[in-house]
């Protein structure tokens, strides 16, 4: 028989945990097994405790200790409240610098530079909803398009710190947002778990290996289907994509291909504000009676 360990949420081994079996909200089952700090106690009692309960009450293990909630302490709610006010002024802030440049027929350089001063974050539901995905993926590598000042890439971040495994893969173009980004993600001291790529997405993510488990799209709305496209073959099955600003009629080439059966996801839009598209890769694209719809 396997040995048994109990570990927390973060892997560290736990000297004392309470079992607890919740059914209906009621709670059923509450042990404290027998174990040292060092994990070498009375371990039979820890096992016997486990052998107890069904599967279902195996899953609810509780650390009491290194429970942690980065998104909610002081320093990043500080970091992220400071940011979400300055993104505030975003409309008043002229986008083009250069008069003569027009949105469409720009460079994705030309737009990222007349943008510079622009923040064009998600919302902090948005935010909350990316750190929830994260939370309950347990993604190793998160991969996000469009780094701006870092907004999302801190709860991408905080979620990644508290799972206590992964690491996030961000890119921006413009060289300013880079470095302020960074600096914010110091601050929020979450800056271990990020590598900011300077440059456009088509190419400073070519190198990064698969496989990837969770992806962000909240670049240039016409690159989000490129750059997809770009990741699909290191795509672990079960990925999660996230697009944010779906009600943006820019994206509705990237909603018809993530939408359409034939191209291996499971997509639904989820009602945040601007609203956000929830994708699973599959890989299996409808095939047959049994995949046709
Ligand atoms: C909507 S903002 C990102 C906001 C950010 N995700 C947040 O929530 O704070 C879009 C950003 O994507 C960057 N961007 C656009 N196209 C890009 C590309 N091809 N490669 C890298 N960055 C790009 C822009 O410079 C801009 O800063």
């Amino acid at each position: 028989m396997p040995a048994i360990e109990l570990t927390d949420s973060v892997g560290h081994r736990c000297s004392e945990v309470t079992l607890t079996c919740g059914y209906m909200g009621q709670q059923k089952t509450n042990m404290t097994p027998n174990i040292d700090q060092n994990g070498n106690g009375n371990k039979p009692n820890a096992r016997e405790a486990l052998e107890a309960m069904t599967p279902i009450e195996q899953c609810s293990l509780i650390p009491h200790t290194n429970m942690a909630n980065t998104l909610r302490t002081p320093r990043v709610r500080t970091v992220l409240n400071r940011l979400f006010a300055a993104a505030a002024h975003d409309h008043g802030t002229p986008r083009w610098r250069k008069p003569s440049l027009s949105w469409e027929t720009a460079t994705t350089q030309e737009r990222a530079d007349a943008s510079e001063s622009t923040y064009m974050p998600i919302s902090p539901e948005g935010g909350d909803l990316l750190y929830i995905l994260v939370r309950a993926k347990r993604p190793n590598t998160v991969i996000e398009f469009g780094t701006s000042y870092g907004i999302s890439t801190i709860y991408l971040a905080a979620a990644v710190a508290d799972n206590g495994a992964g690491r996030v893969v961000s890119t921006e173009l413009s060289e300013a947002k880079v470095l302020a980004a960074r600096a914010n993600l110091e601050e929020a001291r979450l800056a271990d778990r990020v590598t900011i790529l300077l440059g456009d997405a088509m190419t400073t993510l070519n190198d990064i290996p698969g496989p990837i488990d969770l992806v962000l799209l909240d670049g240039w709305k016409d690159l989000c289907l490129p750059v997809l496209r770009s990741l699909e073959s290191r795509l672990t099955v079960g990925a999660l994509i996230v697009a944010d600003d779906i009600n943006l009629p820019s994206l509705s080439a990237y909603l018809e291909y993530l939408r359409h059966p034939a191209n291996g996801y499971i997509s639904v839009a989820f009602p945040v504000v601007d609203g956000m598209e929830i994708s699973c890769w599959t890989a299996g694209g409808a095939s047959g009676e049994e995949g046709a719809l």
